[in-house]
Formats: structure tokens, C-alpha cells, sequence
């Protein structure tokens, strides 16, 4: 980790998944985009970005996404450098990967659409205790501040109606 990140608080808050009382559904963590401190924008990644820290250049740290939050698991070598088990997980967004618990190409995409309330739930267990927990987040992916411009916009068009 870089003294520059070191030195930011940057606290995730997010909403705790829970399931609704009403329909029974699973509604998943929410995850909230934190600013640095004194309001610095966070570093927001393309997919083309975050895939050179795929472990490939042994100088550069390694980055991981999950629910669009980036993390560094440098830390976390013995299962994600060149060689290891993880390392398909590593230089992108694999939420669905841990959502399904799988290591296949297919998989390894963010995309999360079909996924049942506890698969759903399990990539919120994985988040929540393993990455959160462990590793530092280093941003957010492109993907995540568009979906949530639009749910923004989607709010702000109901309460105009
Ligand atoms: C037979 C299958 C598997 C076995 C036996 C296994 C075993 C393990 C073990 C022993 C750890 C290390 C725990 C620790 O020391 O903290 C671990 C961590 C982990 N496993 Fe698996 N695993 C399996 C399959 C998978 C699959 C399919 C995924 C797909 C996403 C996965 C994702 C992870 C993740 C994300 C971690 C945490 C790594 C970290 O702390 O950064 N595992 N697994």
C-alpha cells in the first residue's frame, strides 16, 4: 500500500444485505463510493485499466474487483500470483465467479444477472468477510458509478411522474 492511500480515510460504509420482510427476496449489500479525505474524487477503473494489475508485472501491485470495488491484494500473493489458484480472479471484476463459487472462464465476468438470492448472498458473504476485512480498496470500477448515476436517475424520473 502507497503512503499516499495510507493516509486516506477510506472507510466503506455499506448497508448490510438483508431479506425483505415483505417479499422474502434478498436485497444485497449496497456498496456506498467513498470520496478520499478532503473530498479527492476515487481513482474509478475501466476493465482495460484494472487488467494490467493482473499479476503479470512482478513491480506492479495486484488489484481485484468484487461488486465494483476495487481492492489490492498484493498482500494476498500466495493466492493470486502467476501459478496460483486464484490468479483468474485477479486484473478484473469476477463478482459472478464468487457468487457461483467457480473458477471458470465463463464466470469471470461482473455480470450477475440470473444469479439466485443465495448465490447472491454468497458474494455478499465474501465481500463483506473476506475482502473488506482484509484488503484496502483502492477504487471503484467504471461499471459501478454508471449503474449508480442510473438508479439515481431512475429515482429522481419516479418522483418527477
Ligand atoms: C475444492 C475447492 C476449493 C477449496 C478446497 C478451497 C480452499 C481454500 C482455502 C484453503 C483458502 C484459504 C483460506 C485462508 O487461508 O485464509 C481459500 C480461500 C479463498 N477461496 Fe477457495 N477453495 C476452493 C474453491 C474456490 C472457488 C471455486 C473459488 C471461487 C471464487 C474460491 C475463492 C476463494 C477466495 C476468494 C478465497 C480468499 C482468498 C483471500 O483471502 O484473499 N475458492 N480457499
Amino acid at each position: 500500500m502507497s503512503a499516499a492511500m495510507s493516509s486516506l480515510t477510506f472507510l466503506m460504509f455499506t448497508c448490510f444485505g438483508f431479506s425483505c420482510v415483505l417479499c422474502g427476496k434478498y436485497v444485497p449489500v449496497k456498496v456506498k463510493i467513498e470520496t478520499h479525505e478532503g473530498g479527492v474524487p476515487p481513482k474509478i477503473f475501466t476493465g482495460e485499466e484494472l487488467s494490467k494489475y493482473d499479476a503479470s508485472n512482478p513491480e506492479e501491485p495486484i488489484y481485484l474487483a468484487i461488486k465494483g470495488v476495487v481492492f489490492d491484494v498484493t498482500s494476498g500473493r500466495q493466492f493470486y500470483s502467476k501459478g496460483s489458484d486464484y490468479n483468474v480472479l485477479v486484473g478484473k471484476d469476477a463478482s459472478r465467479a464468487h457468487a457461483l463459487w467457480s473458477l471458470e472462464e465463463k464466470d469471470l465476468t461482473h455480470d450477475l444477472s440470473g444469479l439466485s438470492d443465495k448465490q447472491l448472498q454468497g458474494l455478499d458473504d465474501v465481500y463483506t468477510q473476506t475482502y473488506l476485512p482484509k484488503y484496502t480498496v483502492v477504487g471503484y470500477m467504471d461499471y459501478l458509478i454508471k449503474q449508480q448515476e442510473d438508479d439515481i436517475q431512475k429515482r429522481f424520473t419516479n418522483e418527477e411522474l
